[in-house]
């Protein structure tokens, strides 16, 4: 994408109500819709969130399922989340929000239990053994992620490397979180949900082009 497409999706994003770009210090010395996302959406539905949502291709497929349900797509980038928040705008969706901003700062965003349920879409592997610290699935971030979720709530992981899927049922293994569902190859072993096989985000399908297996786990924290 051109700097200047990214530069009107910038300005464009800025004048959206379903987006919102926070400071880091507005995060950090206390975030205006921590705890209080349901006067945002102006209901008492649950909240669901896409992390790393690119496009939001995910919170865009469920929102449109589950009008009774609110989504919120995250990620730094929001030349790319300017998609999902332009449809959701053209499409009259109520229940849609996406919040530019680092995933580390994510328990600054929400409040205790004020989550139902995580996506995580395609995530960056972080192979390199320096790079842990950014694995979206690490130790840390399942104590961030376990914070923000209610009693019920569930992290579903979707993804085209088998690094980060295997890495992820070891940690779930070895820290005795629960998994609920794993499948390796979703489009060719039956039993995946119907929403993991029914929507493929923007990186998805240049996987699945060149013929990636797409692997699924479920499962909930547990520490
Ligand atoms: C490989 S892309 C996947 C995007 C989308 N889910 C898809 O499947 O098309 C990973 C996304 O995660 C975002 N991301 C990675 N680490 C992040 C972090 N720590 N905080 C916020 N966003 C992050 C990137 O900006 C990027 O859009």
């Amino acid at each position: 994408m051109g700097s200047k497409n990214k530069l009107k999706r910038f300005n464009e994003n800025d004048t959206f109500d379903n987006v919102i770009q926070p400071t880091r210090e507005e995060v950090v010395n206390g975030f205006q819709w921590k705890g209080k996302w349901n006067s945002f959406f102006k209901n008492d539905n649950p909240i669901i969130l896409e992390l790393g949502c690119g496009k939001g291709e995910y919170t865009i497929a469920l929102a449109k399922k589950n009008p009774n349900i609110n989504y919120i797509g995250v990620d730094i980038k929001g030349a790319r989340f300017w998609r999902g928040a332009k449809t959701a705008i053209e499409d009259n969706m109520n229940n849609v929000a996406f919040v530019r901003t680092q995933i580390e700062l994510i328990d600054l965003i929400f409040a205790e239990n004020e989550v139902s349920e995580i996506w995580i879409t395609f995530p960056d592997p972080q192979i390199k053994y320096k790079r842990t610290k950014h694995r979206l699935t690490n130790h840390d971030f399942l104590k961030k992620y376990n914070h923000i979720l209610n009693e019920e709530g569930v992290v579903n992981l979707k993804t085209d490397s088998e690094f980060m899927h295997g890495y992820t049922l070891g940690l779930l293994h070895g820290e005795g979180h629960e998994v609920i569902y794993a499948n390796h190859d979703v489009y060719k072993n039956q039993g995946a949900p119907e929403e993991v096989i029914n929507t493929q985000t923007f990186y998805e399908q240049q996987y699945l082009e060149i013929g990636k297996a797409i692997t699924y786990i479920k499962f909930k924290i547990r520490f």
